[in-house]
């Protein structure tokens, strides 16, 4: 059985990594890709959904520039981990990437990809949640053409961006509470998670081995990304956030998950944006939220490693 998903990114090196996942694996059945903005401008992470697209050949997925802003609140980006493009590290070159913009907004191709579909479809945002919440506030008639929501944002602790906050939620906390009170079965993996699949030298050169341009465009990527994780935050090896997502479709025992209610914070003086996660269940809230906790980083690593070998080698 294959699982049918739409990627909702602001690629961003992890992102990238997801696209590529998701296009590989043969349990995933990528739809489409909508971009919003996020770790840069939406046209620079549209740009770089496409570059990464063509780079690795992936050209019969539609791809849909959304939202240029949050919901409420001012724009951000993270230039300071992904550089001013969004995808710093290798040279794509300054021409068009081959693979085309789809010409709809990423709402109207999400709406008519969950229309068109034979079955209810698996969202996955791994950026902020505006296209999303967008979404869900224009069609509330489209609900039961969403399968879950599997989403990369929050922590069940601290947050990068601030002490609290994760970036995806900070950057548009209004949209993250719409998501978080869908009433979607919603499955999030936070920093807590997503903190255990770091990019180490000997990540690295497993792909550097692969020895093929997708696999050297990758270490060129996990090199940049490596830089800015040590520079910023003082990590030994920058943690691969997004794709835990899709690892997690293609083997669900690969992280284990606790239910949960989760709530963002709106208001807070300091900790807007940031994902109150009831692991005890103190608050009486539903539980209604899965929450990623333990990690098998080596079995993330060996999809990843494959993702890139089975793209880089076209005939498989
Ligand atoms: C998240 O923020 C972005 O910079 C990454 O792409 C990831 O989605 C991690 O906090
Ligand atoms: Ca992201």
């Amino acid at each position: 059985m294959t699982v049918p998903v739409i990627l909702d990114c602001d690629p961003g090196h992890d992102d990238a990594f997801n696209i590529l996942l998701a296009a590989a694996h043969p349990r995933i059945e990528l739809l489409a890709i909508t971009t919003v903005a996020g770790n840069q401008t939406l046209e620079k992470t549209t740009l770089n959904a496409r570059r990464i697209c063509a780079v690795a050949g992936i050209r019969d997925v539609p791809i849909a520039a959304g939202r240029d802003r949050p919901l409420h609140g001012p724009r951000r980006t993270a230039a300071d981990i992904h550089g001013e493009s969004g995808l710093d590290g290798p040279g794509f070159g300054t021409g068009e990437p081959v693979v085309p913009q789809d010409p709809r907004d990423a709402l109207a191709l999400i709406r008519e990809t969950l229309l068109a579909h034979r079955a209810p479809v698996t969202l996955v945002p791994t950026g902020p949640l505006t296209n999303i919440a967008a979404l869900l506030l224009a069609h509330p008639d489209l609900v039961g053409r969403i399968e879950r929501i599997v989403l990369m944002g929050g922590s069940t602790g601290r947050g990068n961006t601030t002490p609290a906050a994760e970036f995806n939620v900070l950057c548009d906390p209004e949209a993250a509470d719409v998501v978080f009170r869908s009433g979607l079965p919603v499955t999030m993996f936070g920093l807590n998670a997503t903190h255990q699949v770091r990019a180490t030298p000997a990540v690295i050169a497993r792909i550097a081995a692969l020895g093929t341009p997708l696999s050297r465009l990758c270490v060129e990527l996990l090199t940049y990304f490596a830089s800015t994780y040590r520079e910023v935050y003082g990590f030994d090896a920058p943690p691969l956030h997004d794709p835990l997502t899709v690892a997690h479709l293609i083997n669900p025992s690969l992280v284990s998950l606790v239910r949960a209610a989760v709530t963002v914070e709106l208001n807070g003086t300091h900790t807007r944006g940031a994902t109150v996660v009831d692991l005890h269940g103190v608050t009486g809230r539903p539980a209604d939220v899965e929450v990623g906790m333990e990690v098998d980083a080596e079995a993330f690593w060996d999809l990843i490693v494959e993702a890139v070998r089975v793209l880089g080698t076209p005939s498989g």
